[in-house]
């Protein structure tokens, strides 16, 4: 740890730091309370060693501005027996510790700072925890579930895998997990195992030697061991071709592997998270996914539940898509907020999240609104060639527990065709991939119109006399 010992006694100072630094840390001395503001100004500590009575600012002023001015910094007193009533006030301003200023307390002093050290690296975990899976938005108790397991995972050693659809938060999940680990300090590392064909990713994975094949001209580390004493994320592990599956096997079981073109054993000290939307227990049955890797990887599965399942989520999500953006999260209108939750996004919270973006551009800086969101772009183009997808568009709203009556569906989304096409008939058939004579007998059906009301002249295309004024309408 970087120290600053402060004393104006010089020599008790200077013996101190000089006793530390045998013990590893680094450590500096100051003579007194003045000198010490001055030198925390300048530089960052981890520690302030202090003695309490000193010429102004003494220890317990030290202590107070401190704690005002660098939080993060800790500080420990030296005091002799006569300040005891001192140092107990001093731990109550926030001080760490105290030393007896008598015997061997540099001893004593040393063993304090391993404590210390040891509590900071653990405050620092739980800050990163915080940190890592804040970001994780959604208080549906499915979402609330899948964090609370990432959360425990976190803690531990063990391989994880993350399983969901696309655009779940598989991604999200797994770097929170590592920045949550005890090995946040350490690195993190990702690779796509579908992107690379099979003899790439081996090298990628494992690591060559020079002259393993033709245009090795040198030996190149794998991932593995970039990840040492961190995380790996294997994502897509679906994809991982059979030979691969073997060598992680035994990574996992022996944490050690070869590289391409080598024979020395390599040992790395590598978590591994794993993620894949694939089905993996039908890829065993079907011999494209090994049974004993797969056991082994799913050991703590953690499945994210599609967003389609959890509608209570899209709120709190498109007000974090609209606050990254620099918008209030009330900048976007109530309908156009339960359009949104009726949407079934097959791409899940990416799709989401891409929709609300193409939605603020095109708002600039008006409301967010229903006309802005481009579900339009989702739809089935009418008659087009290959017809509607068999799952339908994703905006189709989804069917409430009680049901719903399309007939009132229809005629809502032929009111909103309408206003959208500001009257004009023929437009707004467009909208509905519509011929404007079917709109005209949907209409008559739905009472929006009279029989034999304007403009039936039996043509299918344009308007020619213009869109009769909105007004018109019923
Ligand atoms: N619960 C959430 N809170 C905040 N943002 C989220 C949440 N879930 C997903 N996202 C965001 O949605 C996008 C897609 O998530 P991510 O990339 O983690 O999905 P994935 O499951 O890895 O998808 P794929 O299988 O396609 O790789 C990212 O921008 C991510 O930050
Ligand atoms: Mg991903």
């Amino acid at each position: 740890m970087k120290v600053l010992v402060v004393d104006d006694e010089v020599r008790n100072a200077e013996l101190t730091a000089l006793e530390l630094r045998d013990a590893g840390h680094d450590a500096t001395f100051v003579n007194g309370g003045r000198a010490a503001l001055r030198k925390l100004e300048q530089e960052a500590f981890d520690a302030v060693i202090t003695d309490i009575r000193m010429a102004p600012p003494d220890g317990l002023e030290l202590l107070a501005d401190i704690r005002g001015r660098w939080p993060d910094c800790s500080v420990l007193l030296m005091t002799a027996y006569a300040d005891l009533d001192s140092a107990v006030k001093a731990l109550r301003l926030g001080a760490y510790d105290f030393v007896d200023k008598a015997g061997d307390f540099r001893a004593h002093l040393v063993t304090r700072l391993e404590r210390l050290a040891e509590h900071r690296r653990l405050t620092r975990t739980v800050d990163s925890l915080e940190k890592g899976l804040a970001t994780i938005v959604g208080d549906s108790p499915a979402m609330r579930g899948a964090v609370e397991l990432a959360r425990k995972v976190a803690k531990t050693d063990s391989t994880v895998l993350l399983r969901g659809e696309s655009g779940t938060g598989k991604d999200l999940i797994a770097r929170a997990i590592h920045y949550a680990s005890p090995r946040a300090a350490g690195p993190w590392i990702k690779v796509n195992c579908g992107a690379l064909p099979e003899a790439l990713l081996e090298s990628e994975l494992f690591g060559h030697e020079k002259g393993a094949f033709t245009g090795a001209v040198r030996q190149k580390p794998g991932r593995f061991e970039d990840a040492h004493k961190g995380s790996i994320f294997l994502d897509e592990i679906g994809e991982l071709p059979l030979p691969l599956q073997v060598k992680l096997l035994q990574v996992i079981e022996e944490k050690t592997f070869t590289h391409v073109g080598g024979n020395q054993p390599i040992r790395v000290d590598v978590r591994i998270i794993a993620a894949t939307n694939r089905n993996l227990e039908e890829m065993t049955r079907e011999r494209q996914f090994r049974e004993d890797l797969f056991f082994r990887l799913n050991l703590f599965p953690i499945t994210l539940p599609p967003l389609r399942e959890r509608p209570g989520d899209v709120r709190p999500l498109a007000e974090l898509f609209l606050e990254r953006h620099g918008l209030p999260k009330d900048r976007i209108t109530p309908g156009a907020m339960r359009a949104l939750e009726a949407c079934s996004f097959p791409g899940n919270v990416r799709e989401l999240e891409h929709m609300l973006e193409r939605a603020m551009i095109l708002a600039g800086s008006e409301v967010v609104d229903v006309e802005h969101l481009s579900f339009a772009q989702m739809l089935p183009v009418a008659g087009a060639p290959g017809g509607a997808p068999a799952q339908g568009p994703s905006w189709l709203p989804e069917i409430p527990p009680e049901g719903l009556s399309l007939e009132v569906l229809e005629r809502g989304l032929i009111l909103r065709a309408l206003e959208r096409a500001r009257g004009n008939k023929s437009q707004a058939a467009r909208l509905l991939g519509l011929t404007r004579r079917t709109l005209y007998s949907r209409m008559e059906r739905h009472g929006l119109r009279r029989p034999g009301e304007d403009g039936e002249a039996g043509e299918d295309e344009g308007d020619p006399a213009g869109a009769p004024p909105a007004g018109s309408e019923p």
